[in-house]
C-alpha cells in the first residue's frame, strides 16, 4: 500500500503536547527485547536530537519573531518526542552495553543503506563506513570482556558478527580526505538524501555519546579507546554530512528532516516486534505529519516551490534492522584495505595518510590495538563472534 505523507492527516500542533504521565513510558524489558527494536530506539533518538538541534540552528539564523515562535513550538514537540523515545531503554544497561549497541546500529543500518542505496558514489560512501563501525564493534566487545566480564552476543544476539573490520587504526585520516562531493539537489533520488540524512544523524549521535561518556571509565585502556574511536567518530560525521547538497536552502532542509521522520516512524511501524513500542512510533508518525505539512507551509512561502516538487511522491519501502552478516563478509574481502584520497577511494597508504598515522600514533601502538592484546592476556584469547565460520580475509593487518 503507497504512503504519501503529503496526503496524509496528522495531529494538530496544539494536541500533540504530551503530560509528565504519557511521557512516563515503560522501558523494554532488558533480558527479553528483540536487539532490532533496541536499535530502532537508538536511531530514532538520533533522528529527534538531529530535529532539535537542527532547529535550534535554524532558528539562530532566523530573523523574524513569529517563525522563530512557531520553530520553537514544533522544536518543544520534537524534544518530548526524543524524551518518550530514548526512554524506552531500560536503566540497567552499562554505558559499555549502550555503546556496543550503539556500533550495532551503525553496522546494520549503514549495511542496510548501502544495500539499497541506487547511486554508487553514494552507495560507496557507506561501503567504507560500515567497515569501520564493524570494527568499532570489535574492539569495544574485547574491553567489555575484559573490564565486565561479559560477552558482547548478550548485546548483539546472534544478529552481529562480532571480528575485525577495517582495523580502527587505519581511520585516523587526515581530515581533509574525509570531506565527500555531495549529492545534486535537483537530480539525487529521493531515497538518497533520507539515506544521507538518516545516517548522519546516528553517527552525529554516536559521536555525542562517545565526547560525554567516555571519560566516565577509570581503567586507562577504556578512557584511552574512547578518545580513539570518539576522533573517528568525528571523521564519520565529517564523512556523511558532506554527502548532502549544501546548495538546499534552510526551508529545504527542514521539510528534508520532516519527511525522514515520516520515513522512518513509518518503517519502523511497519516492521516493529514490540506492541507497546510500536504505538509510539504510530503516536509520532501522526505528529510528523503536521510537521511535515508546517514545513511544507514555510518551503511554500520563502523558496516559492511546492513541496512536491523536491519530495517523493510516496514513501520509499521501509528501513529495516535484519542481519547482514553475508553482506559485511563480501565487503570485507573486497574493500577491508581501502582508504580515502580527496573525494574518492584508494587503496594504497599515501602520503597524507602515513603523515597523519605518524602523527596521532606518536611511535605506539594505539589503544584500539592494545585493548585486544590486554583482553588476550587476560581472557586466553581475544573475543570474536563469527557465527558464519572464520574471518574472510584471515591475516590480520598491524600499525
Ligand atoms: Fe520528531
Ligand atoms: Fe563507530
Ligand atoms: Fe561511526
Ligand atoms: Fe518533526
Amino acid at each position: 500500500m503507497t504512503f504519501n505523507p503529503l496526503q496524509e492527516r496528522g495531529i494538530p500542533l496544539d494536541k500533540q503536547l504530551r503530560n509528565w504521565r504519557e511521557l512516563n513510558v515503560t522501558p523494554i524489558d532488558p533480558d527479553h527485547a528483540d536487539p532490532y527494536t533496541r536499535c530502532r530506539i537508538i536511531t530514532m533518538n538520533g533522528i529527534e536530537v538531529e530535529a532539535v538541534m537542527f532547529s535550534h540552528h535554524l532558528a539562530r539564523h532566523c530573523p523574524d519573531l513569529e517563525i522563530k515562535q512557531q520553530l520553537a513550538r514544533v522544536r518543544y514537540i520534537e524534544a518530548q518526542q526524543q524524551k518518550a523515545v530514548n526512554w524506552l531503554l531500560p536503566g540497567l544497561a552499562s554505558v559499555l552495553e549502550t555503546t556496543i549497541a550503539y556500533e550495532q546500529v551503525a553496522v546494520d543500518l549503514t549495511a542496510w543503506v548501502a544495500r539499497m542505496e541506487p547511486d554508487p558514489y553514494l552507495q560507496q560512501a557507506y561501503q567504507f563506513g560500515v567497515l569501520e563501525d564493524f570494527d568499532h564493534l570489535y574492539r569495544y566487545a574485547n574491553l567489555y570482556e575484559m573490564i565486565e566480564h561479559r560477552k558482547a552476543e548478550k548485546i548483539v544476539d546472534n544478529l552481529t558478527e562480532v571480528m575485525p573490520g577495517r582495523p580502527t587504526f587505519m581511520h585516523h585520516r587526515n581530515p581533509i580526505d574525509n570531506v565527500r562531493e555531495p549529492y545534486d539537489r535537483s537530480s539525487a533520488a529521493p531515497i538518497s538524501k533520507l539515506h544521507a540524512l538518516t545516517i548522519m544523524s546516528t553517527e552525529q549521535q554516536t559521536m555525542n555519546f562517545y565526547m560525554n561518556v567516555g571519560p566516565i571509565y577509570m581503567e586507562p585502556i577504556a578512557r584511552q579507546l574512547y578518545q580513539e574511536i570518539g576522533l573517528i567518530e568525528e571523521e564519520h560525521v565529517t564523512h556523511y554530512e558532506s554527502l548532502v547538497d549544501p546548495g538546499e536552502s534552510w526551508w529545504e532542509m527542514l521539510l528534508n528532516h520532516e519527511y525522514n521522520e515520516c520515513y522512518l516512524y513509518h518503517s519502523f511501524m511497519e516492521t516493529e516486534t514490540d506492541p507497546k513500542v510500536r504505538a509510539i512510533w504510530e503516536l509520532h508518525l501522526a505528529m510528523e505529519l503536521e510537521h511535515l505539512r508546517l514545513a511544507g507551509e514555510l518551503f511554500k512561502r520563502f523558496d516559492g516551490r511546492d513541496p512536491e516538487q523536491v519530495l517523493a511522491p510516496e514513501l520509499p519501502p521501509p528501513v529495516t534492522f535484519e542481519s547482514n552478516k553475508g553482506y559485511v563478509r563480501d565487503l570485507l574481502t573486497t574493500q577491508v584495505d581501502v582508504t580515502t584520497l580527496g573525494t574518492g577511494y584508494v587503496r594504497e597508504a599515501h602520503e597524507r595518510f602515513t603523515r597523519m598515522q605518524q602523527a596521532v600514533m606518536g611511535g605506539e601502538q594505539p589503544p584500539s590495538e592494545r585493548v585486544i592484546d590486554d583482553n588476550r592476556a587476560v581472557s586466553g584469547r581475544e573475543y570474536r563472534l563469527e557465527t558464519e565460520g572464520p574471518h574472510p580475509v584471515g591475516v590480520r593487518l598491524t600499525p
